[in-house]
């Protein structure tokens, strides 16, 4: 039996902390074993707000090193750029999507008031108002069946099934595949200085934790994590000794260690000392094994950018697939020069 298609994306941006790595890429990496993936660096996605042109390419780039040391696969990734027919196929689909479907994006709203509160800078692209009809092009143009996102992008998901969902009527035949989500069973990891939100680079230098940083920082912050503000109901798991199981958790080490403090807590002596331990233990355990991938990775960055450029050659091949049958289908010009 042939497997099931799996797509996703993520946007080029510097860093990876353990929230991005737990919540979304390490199940992408777990994936690969039974399903046949593609995910991309979406470099057309990332120029949607204000951003620098001389940093966008190197931000690619280094994106990609970092998947890579984490775990995925070279020949399953491509860079959106390197496969322009997402953008002409983009357009296509927004013939089938509404104005009034666009409105309605949460994430275009909160990410056009971000624009004006953030800076002196009133400028809302277009392409960001656009920017879930491309995300839609990503997912259909591959046909995929599963998706794996957050929780923050089934509004997107939803529209891309529209989306599909009018095509197809509209063409008569069921073409394209209607893409399921798939959520991942990690919560949303919370930083460690402030467990009310959750971990994230947008919030400032205490509130992420990077996966490649160096042992020092990792112990460090986690030392530093807030455990209880002594607001806790008797017996009950603060918030920020909840996130250090979490990410105990996450990690798939020390887990005879996080069943006895899981007991400890339960019995009332757990010493947050201990805990913090543990989750620093288990967290520069895949650390270590990261840094050191990155750094042999980048020790031949020029091997690495040729095997993307490949993967990129191979993966569009489907996606000129696609987009010739559509065109067909929609009755626009299909000749070769
Ligand atoms: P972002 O860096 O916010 O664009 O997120 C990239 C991916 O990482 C998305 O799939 C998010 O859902 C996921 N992600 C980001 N921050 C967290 C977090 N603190 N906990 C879990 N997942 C996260
Ligand atoms: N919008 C997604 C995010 O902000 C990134 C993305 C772009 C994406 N195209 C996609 C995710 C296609 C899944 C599938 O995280």
């Amino acid at each position: 039996m042939s497997r099931k298609q799996v797509l996703s994306c993520i946007q080029p941006t510097g860093h990876m902390h353990f929230g991005n790595y737990f919540g979304a890429v390490a199940n992408w990496v777990n994936l690969q074993e039974d399903y046949d993936c593609v995910y991309g660096v979406v470099d057309y996605h990332a120029m949607t707000m204000p951003y620098k042109v001389d940093k966008l390419r190197t931000t690619s780039w280094d994106l990609i090193l970092n998947l890579a040391a984490v775990g995925v696969d070279p020949s399953n990734l491509f860079v959106q750029s390197l496969v322009p027919e997402h953008t002409e196929l983009g357009w296509i689909l927004s013939c089938f999507c509404s104005y009034g479907q666009l409105t309605r994006m949460t994430q275009f709203k909160d990410k056009s008031q971000q624009n004006t509160e953030e800076s002196s800078d009133t400028f809302v692209s277009a392409g960001l108002f656009g920017y879930p009809v491309l995300q839609a092009a990503d997912i259909l143009i591959y046909k995929a069946d599963y998706v794996p996102v957050g929780k923050d992008q089934s509004q997107h998901l939803e529209l891309s099934r529209n989306i599909a969902q009018r095509f197809n009527n509209q063409v008569g035949k069921e073409y394209f595949v209607l893409p399921e989500s798939l959520f991942t069973d990690t919560p949303k990891i919370k930083s460690t200085a402030d467990p009310m939100r959750k971990m994230s680079k947008s919030a400032g230098e205490k509130h992420f934790i990077n996966v490649f940083d160096s042992e020092e920082r990792i112990r460090k912050q986690i030392r530093s994590a807030v455990t209880d503000a002594g607001d806790t109901p008797e017996g009950e798991m603060s918030p920020g000794v909840e996130n250090l199981f979490e990410l105990i958790k996450a990690t798939g080490e020390h887990q005879q260690s996080y069943e006895d403090l899981i007991q400890q807590h339960n019995a009332g002596s757990l010493k947050y000392v201990d805990l913090k331990q543990v989750a620093a233990d288990a967290l520069v355990g895949l650390n270590r094994t990261f840094v050191e991938n990155r750094a042999e990775l980048a020790s031949n960055k020029k091997e690495l950018k040729n095997k993307i450029k490949q993967s990129s050659f191979e993966i569009r091949k489907q996606a000129q697939e696609t987009l010739k049958e559509v065109k067909e289908l929609v009755g626009l010009m299909n000749v070769r020069f």
